[in-house]
């Protein structure tokens, strides 16, 4: 009787615990409200291109040969960046075949493209 308790206890607390570990970290942190983007290249744009854009934007075999590394690469695809990861109808959506990303992390983009893509 007295077992059959704790077990389902015990049960109830691994079943939360594992759901916990499917929140996504980064929502729990910074939720969409919460989006405190200022659109910094070094500290924002650049390490986003590198999570989720370098693997196929890289060397001779480039997707679409638009390369995603530098600066320079970054500020001269800015505007199709932008489009693909917004889905615009008229390019490919990007990252591809991943879903449409976070809207903080378009903002990143968004915010840096408007202030004048500064290398900062
Ligand atoms: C899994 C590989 C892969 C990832 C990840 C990826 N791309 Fe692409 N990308 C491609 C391929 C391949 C193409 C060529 C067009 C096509 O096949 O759809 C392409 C094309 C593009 C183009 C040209 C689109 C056009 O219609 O002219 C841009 C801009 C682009 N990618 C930006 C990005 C950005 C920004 C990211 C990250 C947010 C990203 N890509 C992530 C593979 C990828």
């Amino acid at each position: 009787m007295m077992d059959g308790k704790i077990i389902k206890i015990a049960i109830a607390i691994i079943i939360l615990a594992v759901q916990g570990c499917y929140y996504d970290a980064e929502n729990y942190l910074y939720p969409e409200s919460v989006c405190n983007s200022k659109g910094y290249f070094a500290a924002e744009v650049q390490p986003l291109m590198n999570t989720k854009c370098k693997s196929c934007h890289t060397g001779a075999s480039a997707g679409g040969g638009i390369l995603l590394e530098t600066y320079d690469q970054i500020k001269t695809n800015s505007a199709k960046v932008l489009s693909t990861m917004n889905h615009a109808a008229n390019v490919s959506a990007m990252p591809k075949g991943e879903p449409i990303m976070k809207a903080c992390e378009i903002k990143k983009v968004q915010l840096w493209i408007d202030g004048g893509m500064l290398n900062n």
